[in-house]
């Protein structure tokens, strides 16, 4: 096994953040760039549909931070910009993220899920040979697949996944983990279950249901809605991350959790009964928006995470609850038509484009 010289304290870093224009590396991006001015942040993003540089706008200036975009799934990009930038830490959130996408069109979930997360891993690999770097790898509770109707994910759970998303990631896991093991690559995995809250793409439950709702549209939920996802507040998970790149050991997985399991009708409902206080509408006109549409094809049923070894280990407690997240997520979505509609008309790719040119 090749040695790697042990980490030094966190002194100033230099810290990639792969996928830092998506939902949750933004808000990384957003928490840390001030928490931290001595660091440097550097955002390597090639932008698809999922991102949104507005999103970043709080940090677009600091002095600290620094935006790339490159396609993580190219090599020779990616060993460039290591070698430009010599990062101590890279946190890798970049993927293709919705299972929907991927039982649509799984080719981009193969290059970008599993041969970019591989690029990172060799870029890292070979500036660790010379200087001591980590790599957090930001991954999913779907690799599990499904549970019954009762257990919850540990980290010991066999991997199961279902879709060409979950699949891709389950693979991109089991690289991250071979590479600690044969290569002695120092790296720290976590699987968090849902993530909502501002900012997220509107194609997902949460944000989807929100803006139907408010627009007096259908909202479609898959087959009975009995499935169960355990819904988590995105800078919730943000800082669990942080909490275990900072307190967590090298070659350990974490499950990250808020105990907030709920069936998908129970979180419809949910909006429903908000989205009617917000706006004055009644809620009973709301609900009777509600569609049950054909199922997605190999839904998983229920996932929960067991959070007990990141409380214990890193400290981790969320800041929100379901009812205070949701509230703050549905005000966010009711609050900011503007970034509703550039996001939808695709104004802001347009924007991204005139302003951002691939570097590679
Ligand atoms: P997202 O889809 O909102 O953002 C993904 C980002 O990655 C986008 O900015 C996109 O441009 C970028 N990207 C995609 N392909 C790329 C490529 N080839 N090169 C460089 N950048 C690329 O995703 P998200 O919801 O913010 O999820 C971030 C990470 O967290 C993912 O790894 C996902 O698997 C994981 N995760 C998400 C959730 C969730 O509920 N959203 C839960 C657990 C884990
Ligand atoms: O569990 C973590 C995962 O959560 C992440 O790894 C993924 O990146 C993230 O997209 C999310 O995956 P899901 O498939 O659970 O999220 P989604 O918002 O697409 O769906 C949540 C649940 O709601 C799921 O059971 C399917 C259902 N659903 C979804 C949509 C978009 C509906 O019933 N109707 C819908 O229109």
């Amino acid at each position: 096994m090749a040695s790697f010289r042990s980490r030094r304290p966190l002194a100033i870093m230099n810290v990639v953040v792969t996928g830092g224009a998506g939902f949750i590396g933004s808000h990384f991006l957003n928490l840390l760039v001030p928490r931290y001015p001595e660091h440097r942040f550097v955002n390597v993003d090639v932008l698809t549909y999922a991102a949104n540089l507005m999103n970043l706008a709080p940090i677009a200036e600091a002095a600290n931070y620094q935006f790339e975009r490159v396609d993580i799934a190219d090599r020779d990009a990616v060993d460039a910009l290591f070698d430009r930038v010599q990062p101590d830490l890279v946190v890798h959130f970049a993927a293709e993220s919705h299972v929907d996408r991927s039982i649509h069109s799984p080719d981009a979930f193969v290059r970008t899920n599993i041969t970019g997360t591989f690029n990172l891993l060799e870029a890292t690999r070979a500036q660790a040979q010379r200087r001591p770097v980590t790599f957090h790898h930001v991954s999913t509770d779907e690799v599990f697949g499904s549970l019954g109707p009762t257990g919850f994910f540990v980290e010991t759970t066999p991997y199961d996944p279902s879709s060409p998303y979950s699949a891709s990631k389950a693979a991109s896991d089991h690289l991250v983990r071979a590479y600690h093991r044969t290569y002695g690559l120092p790296v720290r995995i976590t699987n968090c279950s849902n993530n909502y809250g501002p900012c997220q793409f509107p194609e997902k439950l949460i944000p989807l249901m929100i803006l139907n709702a408010a627009e007096g549209k259908p909202l479609p939920v898959y087959g009975e809605g009995t499935n169960v996802r355990d819904w988590l507040y995105v800078t919730d998970h943000c800082e669990a991350i942080w909490a275990v790149i900072q307190k967590g050991r090298l070659g350990e997985t974490y499950n990250i959790g808020g105990r907030a399991e709920k069936k998908n009708i129970d979180v419809v409902h949910a909006i429903c009964a908000a989205v009617a206080e917000e706006t004055g509408r009644p809620v009973d006109a709301l609900l009777g928006q509600i569609k049950y549409v054909e199922d997605r094809p190999g839904h998983d049923h229920r996932y929960a995470i067991d959070p007990a070894k990141v409380e214990r280990e890193c400290g981790f407690v969320p800041s929100e609850t379901f009812e205070s997240g949701l509230r703050k997520t549905v005000q966010f979505y009711l609050g900011n038509p503007d970034w509703v509609t550039q996001v939808r008309s695709g104004e802001y790719r347009a924007w991204i484009d005139r302003n951002y040119t691939r570097r590679s």
